[in-house]
C-alpha cells in the first residue's frame, strides 16, 4: 500500500514536472488545416506627412539641390524604399490633411500660395511639394498612393474635384486642369482617406456626426476608373474606442465603405513618453506591453466589424502605428524627431507578426512615419541617409507581402519584469508564390535567449536559412557617424530534423527563416 502510494505520488509529481517543463518551453505549430488567406502587401505601407523634415529634406529637396534627385525627390531615398518593397504611401497627413487644400499645391511652383502649418511648428509651407510631386514620386517608388482628403476644413466639392483631377481619363474641368499642369494620363489613385482622426485634430466630431459626413463625402467620391474601384477609408478610432467603430459600421452602408481606420501608437505612457534612446528596462517593457496591445485592439475592433460585416468585405486599416517618444532634445518640438533603436525593431517585428496573423481583416497599415518623424525607416541629414533598425525589419519581412498566411499556434514562455509578464515570442509564417516558406520570429525578452521548437505539421523541408537582427544593447541605434551598427546578418541558430525546427533566438532579436 505504502509502495503504491509512493508510485502515485511519484506519478503526480512527474506529471507536475512534465507540465511545468511543457510550460517552460516555447512551442510553435503550423495549423496546416486551418483556413488561410493572403497577407495583403499593403500591411507593409508607410506614411508621409507635411511634418518636420519628413517631406522637405526627407523625401524632397527640390530639383535645384546638389543632393542627387529625380524631379526633386532624393535618389538615395527612392532606392532604399524600393529595396524595402514599399507597397503604398499615405499623404499629406495626419492632422495636416484636414488643413490641406490640394489646389494650393498644383501649377507653377513660383505661383503656389504659402500657408502656415498650424499643427506642426507653425512653419511656413510653400506648397512646393504637391499632388503631382507626390503621385509621380509614388510611381518612381513603385508604391500605390493613399491620399488622405480634407474633411475637417475642406468641402465636398474640393474632395470630389481632387478625385476627378487624379482619376478621370475623359474630358472634364479637372482632367483638363491636370493636363494643363503637365500630366495627360490620370494616376488612378485607389486609396482615399475621408478625413483623419475626425474625433480629434480632424474636427473634434462625435462618431454619429462623422458617419453622416462620411456618407455625404463618399457619395461624391465616385470617379471610377478602368482598373478598379475607389477604396474609401473612414477616419477611424483611437486605440480602444470600440464605440467609434460600432457607430461607423452601423450607420454607413457597406457599399460606401471599403476600409475603416484605427490608430495606435506604442509608448511608455502617453503623458511621460521618455527618451527615444536613453530608456530603462522598465520603459522598454511598458513600450512592448503597449505594442502587444495591438493584438487585443485588432481582435476587438474586428469583433465589432464582424457583427455588421461577417463576410469581412471592409478592411481594418491601421493607418498610423509605431513607437512615440519625447522629441529629441534640441530639435523643434513640433517636428517629432526621434532616434530609432533596437526597441523600435522589437515594436516593428512584433506588430507586423500581429498584422500578418490578422490579415483576414487587417489588409492595410501605415507605419508613422517614413522619414525623420516618429518611428522612421530612414533618417536624413544634408546629403547623408541612415537606415534605421525598423527599416531592416520592414525589409526582412517584405517576404510576407502577398504570400499565403500559414496560421500558427504559439505557446510562449513569459518575459517578466517586476510583477508583470508578457509573452516573450511572437511568430508569423507564410508561403510565397514560389513555394518558399518564411517564418518571422521575435524575442522581446531583454535578457534571455529563447529556444523554440517548431512543428511544421508534416510539411517537409530540406533546407533552412535565416537572417537575424540584433545588437549588443537594446539602446543601440544607427547614427550618421556609425550607420551600420545594426543590420541583418546570417542566422545560424536554426536546424531542422524530421519536420521539427529548433531555433535559438538571442535576447531582443528578430529572425526571418527561409525554408525550402
Ligand atoms: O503622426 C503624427 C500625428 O499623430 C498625425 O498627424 C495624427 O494623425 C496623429 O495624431
Amino acid at each position: 500500500m505504502k509502495k503504491q502510494y509512493h508510485y502515485i505520488r511519484t506519478g503526480i509529481f512527474g506529471l507536475l514536472l512534465s507540465t511545468q517543463a511543457l510550460q517552460a518551453q516555447n512551442t510553435v505549430t503550423f495549423k496546416t488545416d486551418a483556413p488561410t488567406q493572403t497577407i495583403n502587401r499593403n500591411i507593409y505601407g508607410h506614411f508621409a506627412e507635411h511634418l518636420g523634415n519628413c517631406i522637405y529634406g526627407g523625401f524632397y529637396v527640390g530639383d535645384t539641390s546638389h543632393i542627387p534627385n529625380t524631379s526633386g525627390v532624393r535618389k538615395d531615398v527612392i532606392a532604399a524604399l524600393r529595396k524595402m518593397k514599399i507597397p503604398n504611401l499615405r499623404w499629406p497627413g495626419g492632422c495636416f490633411a484636414d488643413t490641406y487644400h490640394w489646389k494650393d499645391g498644383i501649377g507653377p511652383k513660383s505661383k503656389r500660395p504659402t500657408i502656415v502649418n498650424t499643427w506642426w511648428g507653425n512653419v511656413t509651407e510653400d506648397n512646393s511639394f504637391g499632388t503631382h510631386d507626390f503621385l509621380n514620386m509614388c510611381e518612381e517608388l513603385g508604391a500605390e498612393p493613399y491620399l488622405s482628403g480634407n474633411v475637417g476644413s475642406g468641402t465636398v466639392q474640393e474632395m470630389a474635384d481632387w478625385v476627378q483631377y487624379a482619376n478621370f481619363g475623359g474630358k472634364s474641368p479637372m482632367s483638363d486642369l491636370r493636363k494643363e499642369n503637365g500630366r495627360q494620363e490620370p494616376w488612378k489613385v485607389r486609396f482615399w482617406g475621408v478625413g483623419n482622426e475626425a474625433w480629434g485634430c480632424g474636427g473634434n466630431m462625435r462618431p454619429e456626426y462623422y458617419a453622416d459626413l462620411y456618407r455625404k463625402f463618399a457619395t461624391f467620391m465616385n470617379s471610377d476608373f478602368k482598373d478598379g474601384h475607389i477604396f474609401r477609408i473612414a477616419s477611424g478610432a483611437s486605440d480602444a474606442d470600440y464605440n467609434w467603430t460600432e457607430v461607423l459600421m452601423k450607420n454607413i452602408p457597406l457599399h460606401m465603405l471599403q476600409g475603416v481606420a484605427v490608430h495606435h501608437y506604442s509608448s511608455v505612457d502617453w503623458n511621460r513618453k521618455g527618451d527615444a534612446v536613453d530608456f530603462t528596462e522598465q520603459q522598454y517593457f511598458a513600450t512592448m506591453k503597449s505594442a502587444l496591445l495591438t493584438d487585443t485592439l485588432i481582435r476587438k475592433h474586428t469583433a465589432v466589424m464582424d457583427k455588421y460585416d461577417p463576410a469581412k468585405k471592409v478592411a481594418l486599416v491601421v493607418d498610423e502605428w509605431g513607437g512615440w517618444y519625447n522629441v529629441q532634445a534640441g530639435t523643434n518640438p513640433g517636428f517629432l524627431f526621434q532616434q530609432n533603436t533596437m526597441r523600435d525593431a522589437m515594436i516593428a517585428g512584433a506588430t507586423l507578426n500581429i498584422f500578418n496573423n490578422h490579415s483576414d481583416r487587417v489588409r492595410m497599415a501605415n507605419l508613422a512615419q517614413a522619414i525623420n518623424v516618429l518611428q522612421s525607416v530612414i533618417l536624413t541629414k544634408g546629403d547623408t541617409m541612415v537606415l534605421t533598425p525598423t527599416y531592416h525589419v520592414m525589409e526582412m519581412y517584405s517576404v510576407h507581402q502577398d504570400a499565403t498566411l500559414i496560421p500558427v499556434d504559439v505557446h510562449s514562455i513569459d518575459y517578466t519584469f517586476g510583477n508583470e509578464k508578457l509573452p516573450a515570442i511572437t511568430v508569423s509564417a507564410s508561403k510565397d508564390k514560389a513555394g518558399t516558406t518564411h517564418i518571422s520570429l521575435v524575442n522581446i525578452d531583454a535578457n534571455k535567449a529563447q529556444e523554440i521548437t517548431l512543428d511544421t505539421h508534416g510539411q517537409a523541408y530540406k533546407a533552412i536559412t535565416g537572417r537575424l537582427l540584433t545588437s549588443a544593447k537594446l539602446q543601440d541605434y544607427n547614427s550618421f557617424a556609425k550607420p551600420n551598427t545594426i543590420k541583418p546578418v546570417d542566422f545560424k541558430g536554426a536546424s531542422i530534423k524530421n519536420n521539427t525546427i529548433s531555433v535559438k533566438l538571442p535576447p531582443f532579436s528578430v529572425v526571418v527563416l527561409e525554408l525550402k
